[in-house]
């Protein structure tokens, strides 16, 4: 592992030590750690996607004579000869496919951007040139493009799925006819994709039977089985590798039309096949997250205590497959509302099928009800803060079920003494510097915390070397760094002695780098093991080298494995076995009998310009709990990111659409925006301490996807407290300020 323990970086109770990313050289050195960097036995051929450029419609002839006529043109894959490849399910149904639809499963087009053709030459060049030059005549329709669109037709999630209809606390009409103040507003986000740095690369090759897989993947054991029953072969004859992932986000757990494809063309060619889409082609050959819209009424009595709480959700998704979020439950499960109702809506259209984004419900959900907080508050004449501290909760609401911790009320303390927010007048356009109207404006944040089965395998060595093997993943999060330092701190080893492995799928399984689970899951096995170990040497903690030595001495052995499994709390241990089929059981956030959420409070400033209505957010605070922090440094950095992305998410990011078309229109990284430098305020990260002993072995909740939730709302109160002008529309415009 890496050696630095900067002094600087945060400590804090219940954490372990601040110690470098064990990646951290490579990644500043640029070392070969991401999937198409890898080396491949022979030389590789490169491929090129074609993709449809109609979102709806038919091909009616395709013609290859210009194509094919290439110099080094190997293959053009096409609907007409693609072989054969067996239905794959998609990730909501218990697989591992980012849509059911067949790859080049016929001349049907059903979004743009649906791969059409997969050209392979011996150069890149070659292989673009004659994707360029394939001649492809469709017959076009007109596609069903968003909310509002002709042909979208509006059902509720039970009737598209057979469940989702939202939880339900009482008779939340009459609980909100008995309110004195209530707040009823429409709130609503927009498509965003997840545009990691890292494309939607593949790399394949065929070794006899075996097939080896070089792609960026959130859940290499899922990928490995799931493709191997799209391939009609056996599991063990894939190794699916991914060291490295350069962002996920969500947009790397399930299978797209490429992998299979890529595959196909390798073993035909017998010779390894390498492809690297265009930015573009990754807005439509991967997921996204859809538009949502959400109706909320939020009702309180006189004194501000909370009374109904209605929350109808839109959710848009594709006719290929109905994708969709949800999160009402977690939402529900918030403040001691006496009344809870509503209901989930699909919408479908022409569109590619949408795929979890971080914080897949609660970036829309809790937006939508942190924002009614926010302006419920200010019906009953209260401070936010305030507001949302009278109406804290230890149980959720809904079912009576306790939560396991839940430190809201001290993040908001913290970060309010920070920032300083007692010195924020209440009345809108109260504050100003010049000609900068400022605003301040606050929300929680929070997110599940879910767990999954795991296993590992622990190999320790007398003289104190250890490694540590379990396909997790680590997408950016520090998932190497902690699960290593799990095994130093266990067994009281150096961790500049511990190799880690993961991102293979000829390790032991881990779960899919998703729902923020991995450091809650993968650590909870790691630290079974290494008590396994600790149990064979006959200690129960943390071991001096002679100790250890001794134990080795007595045991007359040099090294020692274990392998454990770890199932969360409640659930049937036989479900670890799931892993092995490529499947992933979750538990955890709203449960039946206890309820379990990591917390935090944000609060940010924002200057807007009087003349201009530029807006500029100069500095943000977050205090943030979530049990016992593995790492302060790595956690720090998820906490900094997240908050930086909650802003960009809230003033900058959203995919455009041509409406009559049904096509992303700013499909690249320049004008789909992100925050980049300038636009990166201070950004001031408070870790309040926290325990839990109930959760999992170590107490850990996990945090990838914590921040980023309710900075949004945060931000537009802010907004609105600067100009008295609610924008409840993200993002946040600057002409919706010309008003
Ligand atoms: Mo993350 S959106 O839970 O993969």
């Amino acid at each position: 592992m890496a050696d630095v323990t900067n002094t600087a970086a945060p400590t804090m109770a219940n954490a372990g030590k601040p110690i470098a990313r064990y990646e951290a050289r490579q990644k500043v050195t640029g070392g070969k750690i991401y999937g198409d960097d890898l080396a491949v036995p022979g030389k590789p051929a490169h491929g090129w996607l074609v993709t449809s450029a109609i979102a709806k419609g038919t091909i009616t002839a395709i013609d290859d004579s210009a194509a094919k006529a290439v110099p080094g043109v190997l293959m053009i894959m096409t609907h007409e000869n693609r072989p054969p490849l067996q239905p794959m399910k998609t990730f909501s149904t218990g697989g591992i496919g980012l849509t059911s639809q067949e790859p080049l499963g016929g001349p049907e087009i059903a979004h743009d951007g649906q791969i059409v053709a997969l050209i392979v030459a011996e150069t890149f060049e070659a292989a673009r040139e004659a994707g360029r030059k394939l001649d492809i005549s469709y017959n076009e329709g007109r596609p069903a493009t968003t909310f509002g669109s002709p042909g979208v037709v509006r059902k509720t999630t039970k009737e598209v799925v057979g469940r989702g209809g939202g939880p339900t606390l009482g008779d939340v009409e009459a609980a909100l006819a008995g309110s004195t103040h209530v707040v009823e507003a429409e709130y609503s986000t927009p498509v965003q994709h997840h545009n990691t740095i890292e494309m939607f690369t593949t790399t394949a090759f065929w070794e006899g039977d075996r097939l080896t897989l070089h792609e960026p993947s959130q859940f290499v054991w899922g990928a490995k089985v799931g493709l191997a029953k799209q391939l009609g072969i056996d599991p063990d004859n894939v190794h699916y590798v991914s060291p490295f992932v350069g962002g996920a986000f969500g947009a790397k757990a399930a299978i797209g039309h490429r992998t299979p494809l890529v595959a196909l063309a390798a073993k035909q060619l017998g010779r390894p096949v390498k492809l690297v889409p265009t930015r573009d082609q990754c807005f439509t050959i991967a997921g996204y997250r859809q538009e949502t819209k959400s109706k909320v009424r939020l009702g309180c009595d006189a004194e501000g205590r909370l009374t109904g709480y209605s929350h109808e959700l839109d959710e848009f998704t594709s006719l290929l497959d109905p994708y969709h979020n949800g999160g009402l439950e977690n939402s529900a499960a918030m403040y001691a509302f006496k009344a809870v109702g509503g209901d989930m809506f699909l919408s479908r259209g022409d569109r590619n099928v949408p795929v979890f984004m971080r914080s897949p419900p609660e970036v829309p959900v809790i937006y939508a009800l942190e924002s009614a907080m926010n302006e419920l508050a200010e019906k009953a004449g209260m401070d936010p803060v305030a507001f949302r501290k009278l109406n804290d909760t230890r149980v959720n609401p809904v079912n009576g079920a306790p939560y396991t911790s839940r430190s809201l009320n001290e993040c908001f303390d913290e970060a309010a003494a920070s920032f300083g927010w007692s010195r924020r007048t209440p009345a809108p356009r109260s504050m100003r510097d010049g000609d900068w109207l400022i605003g301040w404006g606050c929300s929680m944040a929070t997110y599940p915390t879910s767990m999954t089965p795991a296993t590992a395998r622990v190999t320790l060595n007398a003289n104190g070397g250890a490694k540590v093997e379990v396909a997790a993943h680590d997408v950016g999060t520090g998932a190497y760094t902690i699960i290593g330092q799990t095994v130093g701190e266990r067994l009281g080893i150096d961790p500049r002695r511990i190799i880690v492995q993961c991102g293979d799928s000829d390790l032991p399984p881990g779960p899919v780098s998703g729902g923020s689970v991995t450091t809650a899951s993968v650590t909870s096995a790691v630290a079974k093991a290494c008590d396994q170990l600790l149990a064979k040497m006959s200690a129960s903690g943390p071991m001096s080298d002679e100790d250890r030595r001794a134990a080795f001495d007595r045991i007359g052995s040099n090294a020692l494995i274990e392998y454990a499994e770890w199932t969360p709390a409640g659930m049937d241990p036989k479900q670890a076995k799931t892993l092995y089929e490529g499947g992933v059981p979750f538990a955890g956030g709203a449960g039946e009998d206890r309820t379990m959420f990591a917390f935090g409070a944000e609060m940010v400033e924002v200057r807007i310009n009087e003349r201009t209505r530029e807006i500029r957010v100069p500095r943000m605070t977050g205090a943030f709990a979530a049990g016992h922090i593995m790492n302060p440094r790595t956690a720090h950095s998820q906490y900094l990111g997240g908050m930086i992305w909650g802003m960009g998410s809230a003033l900058l990011e959203a995919t455009e659409m041509d409406r009559l078309r049904g096509r992303y229109v700013n499909d690249n990284i320049a004008e789909y925006l992100v925050a980049t430098n300038a636009d990166i305020p201070q950004v001031d990260i408070i870790m309040v301490p926290e325990q839990d002993d109930e959760i999992n072995v170590l107490g850990v909740k996990g945090i990838g996807e914590l921040a980023n939730v309710g900075t949004a709302a945060a931000i537009t109160d802010a907004v609105y407290h600067a100009t008295g002008v609610r924008i409840r529309d993200l993002p946040v415009r600057i002409e919706q300020l010309l008003v």
